[in-house]
């Protein structure tokens, strides 16, 4: 058996982290830099990615790479395949964390919040997916397979919609659900192509969508009360799963959600 040190080894390795500036996309890039990965960062605001990757940069020993990409068209995700295309010549790890949410009353809850949610949270992760298909299998084999990651959600697995303050998360909640089960049905589609695709669904992480309920300490603390564990997700929980997923460790996995939620999914 390879020694535990060379078993989570992914120095090297290369990466795109979709909106991975911020929140929990900013957690999984911050933990494949600190890996000695190579991590292009994609989403709409430039100058935030490049503030944030000249943060990892100066960290390193891996680095990070911004480029601007608005996701919510064809367009957008074409773009970004293309600018993968023209700066590497294959992709170890795909982490498709870009996403939305939209809050309001079950009675008020507008047609636009289904065309908007469901668009970045499952069509574009499908079509980026989809189009980096020949830069995964470049150098995948079967003793190290490329990685898919998906960011779901415990509100993909669990039928809740609460949001606070009146609001339902509808669109946002079947988008999780649909993120899930494409999960399971590309790891199929993928398996024999040595591609491994898997999702995570986190519980609450402070972030700038989950603003309204973590933006302080006072506030993290009631949330962290609804949570079996007793707390809110910290950077490390998400960089351990993530490092084992993209290891040698997560090489006989796949089609598999992983809640990293302090128990949220498995409480009555
Ligand atoms: N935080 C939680 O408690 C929690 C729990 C479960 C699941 N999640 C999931 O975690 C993922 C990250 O969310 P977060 O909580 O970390 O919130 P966040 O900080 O608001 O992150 C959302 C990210 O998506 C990017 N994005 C939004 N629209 C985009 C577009 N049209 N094209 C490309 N990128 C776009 C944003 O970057 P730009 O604004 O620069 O485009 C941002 O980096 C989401 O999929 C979310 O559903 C979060």
């Amino acid at each position: 058996m390879q020694s535990f040190e060379n078993m989570f080894d992914i120095k090297g390795r290369i990466a795109l982290v979709t909106g991975g500036a911020s929140g929990i996309g900013a957690m999984i890039t911050e933990a494949l830099v600190d890996a000695g990965c190579k991590v292009t960062i994609a989403s709409r605001k430039y100058h935030a990615l490049e503030h944030f990757a000249d943060e990892m940069n100066a960290k390193g020993p891996g680095s990070a790479h911004p480029v601007a990409a608005d996701l919510s068209t064809a367009e957008g995700t074409e773009a970004l395949a293309a600018h993968m295309q023209a700066n590497e010549d294959h992709l170890d790890i795909l982490i498709n964390n870009s996403g939305a949410t939209w809050g309001d009353s079950l009675d008020n809850f507008p047609r636009k919040a289904w065309d908007k949610i469901m668009n970045l949270n499952v069509t574009a992760m499908a079509d980026l997916t989809r189009l980096l298909l020949p830069m995964l299998e470049a150098r995948a084999t079967a003793e190290n397979p490329s990685r898919v990651i998906n960011v779901g959600s415990v509100m993909g697995t669990r039928p809740m919609a609460d949001a606070g303050g009146g609001n339902g998360v509808y669109s946002y909640v079947a988008s999780k659900a649909a993120v899930h089960h494409l999960t399971k049905t590309y790891s199929n589609e993928l398996a024999h192509r040595h591609i491994t695709v898997n999702a995570i669904a986190p519980g609450p992480f402070p972030s700038r969508m989950m603003a309204y309920a973590t933006d302080s300490a006072e506030k993290r603390e009631v949330l962290g009360k609804t949570v079996p564990l007793g707390r809110v997700g910290e950077p490390e929980d998400m960089a351990c799963v993530i490092r084992w997923f993209c290891s040698k460790g997560g090489s006989y996995i796949t089609g598999n959600i992983i809640a990293i939620d302090g128990g949220a999914a498995a409480a009555p």
